[in-house]
């Protein structure tokens, strides 16, 4: 698969993604540019470079917090009572007639090498997934993550395991 990976733009078309989830395509259609205007969501996307720059994937990154004492507690125990700071990856969709052929990974990868880079200059401890629904959250943790003791469909991964993943 030949995909390029960029910003969300108005040169995109939207209007045929179809990811299985009403809730995930409406949000690329009609609500994404104007998260980005008001600066609450980055969007990226897949553009299939071999079918005339058709959208095929897309995810977004904001910075959030969770209360330390929602981790297991064996990570809990080593930080402080207020909120520590995370990257929220949310809503990582690929379009049907693209998935199972490895492009949900390299969204990932490619969110995870963003959070990494900003890392350098933001303090971030780690990434913060909401799944859609039980299968998303297995996608999620055959790499890692870890679902949240007070919440099945919201995992983490520190950002120091991510390093290893995408090394
Ligand atoms: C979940 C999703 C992003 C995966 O993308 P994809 O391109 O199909 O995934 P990949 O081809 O990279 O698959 C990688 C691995 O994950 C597995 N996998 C794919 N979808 C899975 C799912 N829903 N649950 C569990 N495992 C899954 C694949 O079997 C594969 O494993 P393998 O390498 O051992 O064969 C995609 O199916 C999708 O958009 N689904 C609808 C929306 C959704 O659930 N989003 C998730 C976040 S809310």
């Amino acid at each position: 698969m030949d995909v390029v990976i960029e910003v969300l733009s108005h040169r995109h078309h939207r209007e045929t993604f179809d990811c299985g989830y009403e809730l995930l395509d409406n949000y690329l259609k009609h609500y994404a540019t104007q998260d980005i205007k008001r600066r609450l969501n980055r969007v990226f996307v897949a553009v299939d470079s071999n079918s005339s720059g058709r959208l095929c994937a897309y995810y977004g990154l904001c910075a959030g917090t969770v209360d330390a004492s929602s981790l297991p507690q064996e990570m809990s125990k080593r930080l402080p009572k207020y909120p520590v700071p995370v990257v929220l990856l949310s809503r990582l969709a690929v379009d049907r007639e693209y998935q199972g052929q490895g492009l949900g990974t390299i969204m990932l990868v490619d969110a995870l090498r963003r959070i990494i880079h900003a890392s350098d200059v933001l303090a971030v401890y780690a990434v913060v997934v909401d799944a859609i629904d039980v299968r998303a959250a297995d996608f999620y943790k055959q790499f890692g993550y870890i679902p949240l003791p007070s919440n099945p469909l919201k995992l983490f991964i520190p950002v120091d395991s991510i390093r290893q993943l995408v090394e």
